[in-house]
């Protein structure tokens, strides 16, 4: 039996319904590949070992900004534990539908020495690996051609923090300036570390030393305590110190900014700046001002430096790295061409950043 013809005025309406349906057929498709585009593209996961910390807080953004819209990390915080972080990473690569699991993906490790064993589950996956901020060991980069390693070296910054405390002094190790507030040629400092273990603490605090000694200052150190890259770890251990060596101490490096700026809180609530030269202003020229140092370039530090607190920082260029990072996973991923990369690759595995010092004029 045929199937009976539709009459005209059905007719229209069957041609209407069939030209709605093949619209929104279209739509759909068109909607689709975007969509499978979009998460194609955006399968990078964004692994940060402690958001708490100004630095790390301050790089994610700068990450998520220098992301394309349809490409944007998904991003997680382990709250400074390996454990957790090792949770987070396992269940990006057993994500399910497995369309969504990540293709590539950056890591700020809690623990450095834990990248070994991440190396190894993501060889076992093909998954891609950019860390940044805490350098794996050389040899663990080496257990696989896809790892690398975005950051700055940290021997620059501890060389620039000496030069600016050395220019600071007058430039001259024989002649310190009015800094020297005893006038016995020794510059009496104060060190706060981060973490130890962690490269840039290590690092940083040898190579300081290092520095003054090579140009010949004089550096007692009068006390080093490890503050853990934190503010408020500084303020209270700046409150021991100061008991101490309130009355002896010419100079605070910092190994960063936070605990930089948690000491000058410390200090300022002892009462160490005053104006006392009167011109409505903190400045160097107020007796009793001491110099502190940082390292970072947080934002806050850029303040306090305005304001004449801090006397200086050494920029950890968060914003190029991130720009390093998010173009070199373009490269990994195929969608960028290689040669368009717009830093070096060292080694075929390391993008290094500059530190730049930053200090006020006045
Ligand atoms: C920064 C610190 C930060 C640490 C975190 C260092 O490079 O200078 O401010 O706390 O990285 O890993």
């Amino acid at each position: 039996m045929n199937a009976p013809r539709p009459s005209a005025p059905h007719l229209r309406w069957w041609l209407i319904l069939s030209a709605h349906m093949a619209l929104i057929t279209l739509l759909m498709a068109g909607s689709l590949s975007l969509f499978s585009c979009s998460a194609k593209e955006s399968r990078m996961s964004l692994f940060l070992y402690n958001e708490a910390d100004p630095y790390i807080r301050e790089f994610a953004k700068q990450i998520l900004a220098a992301s394309p819209q349809d490409a944007m990390p998904r991003k997680f915080d382990a709250g400074n534990s390996q454990l957790i972080q090792n949770e987070q990473i396992e269940a990006e690569l057993t994500r399910n539908p497995a369309s969504q699991r990540p293709a590539l993906m950056m890591i700020n490790p809690v623990d450095r020495l834990g990248a070994y064993a991440l190396i190894q589950r993501l060889k076992g996956d093909d998954i891609p690996v950019i860390f940044f901020n805490r350098e794996p060991l050389a040899e663990d980069m080496g257990l696989w051609d896809k790892t690398f390693y975005v950051g700055a070296r940290a021997e620059q910054s501890g060389q620039l923090q000496a030069q600016l405390v050395m220019e600071l002094f007058g430039g001259s190790p024989d002649k310190l300036n009015e800094y020297d507030r005893n006038g016995d040629g020794v510059i009496q400092s104060i060190i706060l570390k981060g973490e130890q273990g962690h490269q840039d603490a290590e690092i940083r605090t040898r190579e300081v030393l290092r520095s003054f000694e090579d140009a010949g200052f004089r550096v007692e150190v009068l006390a080093l305590e490890i503050a853990n890259w934190n503010r408020d770890e500084a303020y209270g251990t700046m409150g021991n110190l100061l008991r101490d060596y309130r009355h002896r101490v010419e100079l605070i490096v910092s190994n960063n900014d936070a605990m930089a700026l948690g000491a000058i809180s410390r200090m300022r609530q002892e009462g160490l700046y005053r104006d006392t030269n009167g011109n409505g202003r903190i400045d160097r020229n107020d007796s009793g001002w001491i110099p502190v140092v940082g390292i970072d370039g947080l934002r806050e530090a850029e303040e306090s430096i305005a304001e004449g607190y801090l006397y200086g920082t050494v920029k950890n260029d968060s914003q190029s790295m991130a720009t390093a990072m998010v173009e070199l996973a373009g490269v990994l991923l195929g969608t960028i061409d290689p040669a368009t990369l717009s830093y070096a690759l060292t080694d075929g595995r390391y993008i290094w950043i500059d530190y730049r010092p930053f200090v006020s004029e006045r």
